[in-house]
């Protein structure tokens, strides 16, 4: 089995999400470990590259073709559809940009899409490993045919945790380095894989025990948040609140 919305307006946009998904991530599996061009953003560490970009030109360029009335989000700007839309897209053309640079075998393309403002899908694929992680409201989790489920592990002591650090680490005294000293210091194990949306889909799969990280956007959880949940896992804020990163 696979995922397969009955809902046309779904099965559609799943089908159009994991399209365009693959074909930037063969931008990305032919891009990677070339010479490119770099610049910076937010701060020194915040990178952009040209595969960035390209990637997040094919793929709004695709959903302005097919679904002209969507909105969009994207991370390097790209637009759609005025707000208000019934559907919005949320993207991340490439994440885990730092670990492209340099030629760290761990990044991916993700895509969330919301309905009036509720997360409906998401498909986060990573091209090296040929894997892509898909989830709709209601229908799972899955890893191609495989359907997800979180960790049953109740154990800190026994978890393997994830978490990230924000672009502003240097110069901010919010930088998470507390959380991550306690959690090295009680949990089996922690990594800093460098992508927020591969760090969601491996708590979906139970490759994660749980994963927590400050200051992200909304592109970097649209999709991976869905994955959790879809997977029986739970998403909050600090507080046990619902988790609504900026750029919403
Ligand atoms: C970043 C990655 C990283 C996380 C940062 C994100 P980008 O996204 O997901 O793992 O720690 O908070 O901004 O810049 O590679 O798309
Ligand atoms: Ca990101
Ligand atoms: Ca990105």
């Amino acid at each position: 089995m696979t995922l397969a919305p009955s809902e046309p307006a779904l099965a559609e946009r799943l089908a159009l999400a994991r399209e365009v998904a693959r074909r930037a991530g063969d931008i990305q599996r032919e891009r990677y470990e070339t010479d490119l061009t770099i610049d910076s953003k937010s701060a020194s560490i915040d990178l952009v590259t040209e595969v960035d970009r390209a990637c997040e030109a094919l793929i709004v360029a695709a959903i302005r073709d097919v679904f002209p009335g969507d909105a969009i989000l994207a991370e390097e700007g790209g637009v759609g559809a005025a707000e208000g839309a019934e559907f919005r897209w949320i993207i991340d053309p490439l994440d885990g940009t730092t670990n492209f640079a340099h030629g760290f075998p761990h990044f991916c393309v993700s895509i969330g899409i919301e309905r009036r403002g509720v997360r409906v899908l998401g498909v986060v694929y990573d091209p090296l490993l040929d894997e892509c992680f898909e989830a709709t409201k209601g229908g799972g989790a899955w890893l191609g045919s495989r359907r997800l489920s979180v960790s049953r592990e109740t154990e800190l002591g026994r978890g393997l945790f994830a978490t990230g650090f924000p672009y502003d680490v240097h110069e901010s005294d919010d930088d998470n380095l507390a959380a991550f000293a306690n959690v090295v210091k009680s949990a089996r194990g922690i990594r800093r894989a460098g992508s927020a949306a591969l760090d969601l889909c491996y708590v979906a799969a139970g490759r994660f025990d749980g994963y927590w990280e400050r200051k992200l956007h909304a592109w970097d959880v649209a999709a991976g948040i869905l994955l959790v949940e879809e997977a029986g896992g739970r998403v909050s804020d600090e507080q046990g609140g619902p988790a609504d990163p900026s750029g919403r």
